[in-house]
């Protein structure tokens, strides 16, 4: 019906040079062919020379003429093209010579970060063209023309509203790439359900567990995009392992956005990330920013450094500050009782090095 709005989406690639010269024509040509530039309306017998640049053409040339014949042309020969009428010399045209290559499908994906609100798709060229390319983005659904949005922040991409939550019907989305010298699409088809990824988990914080040599906190928030938690749960999935070893240890996590490692080795130091999936559909979010943690360990130490070390949560992140940090807080009952139990004959023999 003519109910359908044609919506497009279009984004300049290619910087163009078109506006520097405002009294030039542009020609578009594909690399690698023979071009053919005529000087104006000139008929056959008029006899011309070009010059490109403002100069003479160096470039492997024919004329025929009031055109000028280059060979094989490469992205060399770009560049302002004049011709100038015999015997007298006045200019009779001027021809910005651009050469590309027409478009080739594009590659397209789709994701949902917003989900139930809306979707975006993004698209790429695989090979360069050289000259301005423009995309045309048409998105349907159920037969119906959706309103297609050009991503403010982000170059190739678009935004879509969900017209309805929970549809089975596959959406469709065909990306055309445009250009002087041709065009090219893609058309990809998905269903709502299999393009849902959340951003990653935010925040993510790993703090130690004073006395406690195993142990490491970690929490996080789940990703400030993701619009209605409450509604649309998310399930997390952590995974942290020893810096020293390779291989990791995984915790899923429904709807808690925090948990308590118990099985960390004493004194190492740790890698912790975090990813989170819808609890029903699509797929788990990329992992999260790492952060750095090691466990609680005593003190080697009686006389602590008199350093502020600043052990907020809030700081993002950033690596936590190790061994030190968790004994500031302590109080000094603590400290003494810790003492007495930590005068391990090594330290013993250590000892007079930090006092003197
Ligand atoms: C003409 O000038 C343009 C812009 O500076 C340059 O990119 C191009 O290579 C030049 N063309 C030739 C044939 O010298
Ligand atoms: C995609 O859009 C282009 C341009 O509007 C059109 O020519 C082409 O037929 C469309 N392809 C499909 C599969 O709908």
């Amino acid at each position: 019906s003519n109910q359908i709005i044609s919506s497009m989406c279009s984004v300049m690639v290619a910087p163009s040079w078109q506006d520097e010269q405002e009294l030039a024509r542009n020609q578009y040509e594909r690399m690698g062919s023979d071009v053919t530039m005529q000087c104006g309306s000139l008929d056959n017998e008029a006899s011309v020379s070009w010059k490109v640049n403002g100069t003479d053409v160096k470039a492997e040339h024919r004329l025929e003429g009031p055109r000028l014949i280059l060979t094989e042309v490469d992205l060399g020969h770009n560049g302002l093209y004049s011709c100038f009428q015999n015997p007298h010399g006045e200019r009779r045209d001027t021809i910005y010579l651009h050469i590309g290559t027409p478009p080739r499908e594009p590659t397209v994906t789709c994701r949902s970060n917003t989900y139930p609100k809306g979707f975006y798709c993004s698209w790429h060229q695989q090979h360069p063209t050289f000259i301005p390319t423009t995309f045309e983005v048409d998105v349907t659904h159920n037969l119906h023309s959706l309103q297609v949005q050009k991503d403010p922040d982000h170059k190739n991409r678009c935004r879509v509203r969900f017209p309805e939550v929970f549809s089975t019907v596959p959406y469709k989305v065909n990306v055309t790439a445009v250009n002087a010298l041709g065009k090219a699409s893609n058309t990809i088809s998905f269903e709502e359900s299999s393009i849902v990824k959340p951003d990653p988990p935010e925040r993510v914080t790993a703090t130690p567990v004073r006395f406690n040599a195993r142990r490491l906190e970690v929490s996080w928030h789940s990703p400030a995009t993701w619009p209605d938690i409450d509604n649309f749960p998310l399930k997390y999935f952590l995974r942290y392992r020893p810096l020293i070893r390779e291989q990791w240890q995984h915790v899923e996590l429904s709807d808690s956005t925090s948990h308590t490692i118990t099985d960390a080795y004493a004194g190492k130091e740790y890698i912790i990330q975090v990813a989170a999936k819808d609890t029903e559909i699509g797929t788990w979010s990329d992992w999260s920013v790492a952060v750095h943690a090691t466990p609680w360990i005593e003190d080697p130490l009686p006389i602590t450094s008199t350093t502020e070390v600043d052990f907020s949560t809030e700081t993002k992140t950033s690596p936590i500050p190790s061994s030190n940090a968790p004994q500031k807080a302590e109080p000094p009952v603590g400290r003494a009782a810790r003492l007495l139990t930590f005068f391990s004959p090594l330290l013993l023999g250590m000892l007079p090095l930090f006092i003197w």
